[in-house]
């Protein structure tokens, strides 16, 4: 079996998660999921990234030791995961003693390799980025872009460098040649770009001032900064390291690495491009170990066209969402509402707009009413192909597509016939462009269309005065639904099962349908004020 390794951000467990957390999390989860119906041998990975220096303030502030502090976001994060009905595999937390030992085995090979050395230093620490920058690199008032208003530390002191100016020339081949692939290609040419300028980078910090962290192999004068560890996880997580050097270890974890590595794809956010598409493949370089195969950038979700901050007070908590319209419909906004390689904005008006007119009165209410007609009758049997042609839809149809500006259009022909041959190509061929969002698009197009097509041909009217004829339409309906349903698994695997099961046909396994019928059935979406 082929094996497909995902992981998420590992967030920071400074705070509590938002919304744009749960973005996150949806994406890489409905990746996962949609590999797994393609039959790979998936491990999804997220954590909490607990080194930081922001964490430690923040529990300063909050007066709690900062263990139990993390602790206690981390598990926020936990539940939000268990809430949203996401499927990790793996949770690393990264104050773990494996994580330890092996962030500081991944230290040693680079610094085996000759890519560590000690250096005077005097820089401009960002908190809220986890990084330093240079004059240049900050807005004309000093600060830096992500974090306006915020001061940077001042830092003068001696640490650790990495030599990540060594691979540049190694990371622009890799990065042109796609051996490491970047999506959207945008980020991929904002790399390249970044790559003109980089030089080496500041990895540790004396233990006196940040003692929060892991400490430097053979060297506790100095702590690890914390994107070296963090970045570690995805490979520590693995257990890398833990027989390294030993070819003929068989011990579990190391084969654990061995299997999974290197990952198929990183799913991040635009602000942490940068620790993905350029420091962290050098460092893999460094230490002699394969490349992320893709690193996927997404975009960020906004409200009314700003960040969330604390201090705008417009962070958005995704758990009342979740509790008020469940996992399902907050899966379904996210995926469907947000691009994903751009921004996108959140509102509570726009997501009950959503709710109410795509799931409500949409999915929801066409598969009742597709219900309520299929029980008039035992069972409907697949038709003749000849019967099947006689119901075509009516209006034109268009669907988006990957990479292509022109939408493919269609008209005259029957709903079964699309399904199959046109809405799960487009399916197919978003999902592997990694377009989530299109794909869901597209068979939101495709729904809208067949609650017009009941109307077409007055089907409620038809049942009665054509009872036989109007089984063949019946046909293209449910046929159409239990298609929609293994299409929507990866998005939302509850209600495609309630879908399959409503109809009648097996939901763990896909059959060739020969009949459906009507299964008691309660509503997939409340109504909700
Ligand atoms: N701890 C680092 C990641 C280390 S990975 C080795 C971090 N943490 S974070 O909590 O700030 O962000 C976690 C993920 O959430 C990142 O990919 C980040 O881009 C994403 N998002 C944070 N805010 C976001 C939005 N408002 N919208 C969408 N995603 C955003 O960075």
């Amino acid at each position: 079996m082929n094996k497909y390794y995902i992981t998420n951000a590992i967030p920071y467990v400074n705070a509590r998660p938002h919304i744009g957390h749960a973005l996150e999390f949806i994406q890489s989860d409905t990746i996962a999921r949609f590999k797994k119906t393609q039959g790979f041998e998936v491990k999804l990975l997220c954590g909490g990234d607990e080194n930081a220096l922001k964490n430690v303030q923040a529990a300063e502030e909050a007066k709690q030791p900062i263990q139990e502090f993390v602790d206690k976001n981390n598990k926020l994060f936990e539940e939000l995961a268990k809430s949203l009905n996401t499927e990790f595999d793996i949770w690393q937390k990264a104050s773990t003693n494996s994580h330890f030992k092996s962030s500081q085995k991944l230290w040693e090979q680079c610094e085996k390799n000759g890519d560590i050395y000690k250096k005077s230093y005097e820089g401009l620490y960002c908190v809220g980025c986890e990084s330093f920058y240079t004059k240049s690199q900050l807005n004309e008032k000093g600060e830096c872009f992500e974090h306006p208003g915020k001061k940077l530390e001042e830092v003068k002191e001696e640490n650790y460098f990495f030599k990540l100016s060594k691979y540049t020339n190694r990371l622009l081949e890799a990065i042109s040649k796609e051996d490491m692939k970047i999506l959207p290609s945008f980020r991929k040419e904002e790399t390249l770009n970044m790559l003109k300028e980089i030089g080496d980078v500041s990895f540790s910090r004396p233990s006196k001032d940040i003692a929060w962290g892991v400490p430097v192999p053979s060297d506790a004068t100095q702590t690890m900064y914390v994107w070296c560890d963090a970045l570690a996880n995805y490979i520590t997580a693995l257990g890398y390291g833990e027989s390294f050097g030993s070819p003929t270890s068989t011990g579990n974890r190391t084969s654990k690495f061995e299997r999974f590595w290197p990952a198929d794809i990183h799913v991040v956010g635009k602000d942490i491009m940068k620790f993905h598409t350029i420091f962290w493949p050098a460092m893999l370089m460094s230490a002699g170990l394969s490349l992320p195969k893709i690193i996927f950038v997404h975009g960020w979700v906004n409200v009314k066209g700003e960040k969330m901050s604390k201090s705008l007070g417009n962070v958005i908590d995704p758990i009342p969402l979740i509790e008020k319209y469940g996992s399902e419909a907050v899966r379904f906004y996210l995926a469907h509402e947000t691009s994903v390689f751009g921004d996108s904005d959140y509102s509570d008006k726009h997501f009950s707009e959503i709710y109410s007119g795509l799931l409500v009165n949409g999915l929801g209410n066409l598969l009742a009413r597709t219900l309520k007609m299929i029980s008039l009758y035992p069972a409907i049997s697949k038709p003749e192909e000849g019967a099947l042609a006689r119901y075509p839809i009516k209006k034109n149809l268009e669907f988006l597509t990957t990479g292509e500006k022109k939408r493919w259009s269609f008209e005259q022909a029957s709903p079964s016939f699309l399904v199959d041959n046109v809405l799960w190509l487009a399916y197919q061929k978003a999902m592997a462009a990694y377009e989530i969002s299109q794909a869901i698009k597209n068979i939101w197009i495709y729904l809208g269309r067949l609650d017009e097509y009941i109307e077409d041909y007055k089907l409620y009217k038809m049942v009665k005065s054509q009872p036989e004829e109007a089984k063949v339409v019946l046909w293209h309906l449910a046929y159409s639904l239990a298609s929609v349903a293994w299409m929507i698994k990866p998005f939302m695997p509850e209600t495609a099962d309630k879908i399959l099961l409503s109809l009648g046909v097996e939901p763990t396994s896909r059959e060739e349908w020969k009949e459906f019928s009507a299964k008691e059935f309660a509503h997939l979406f409340p109504r909700i004020q």
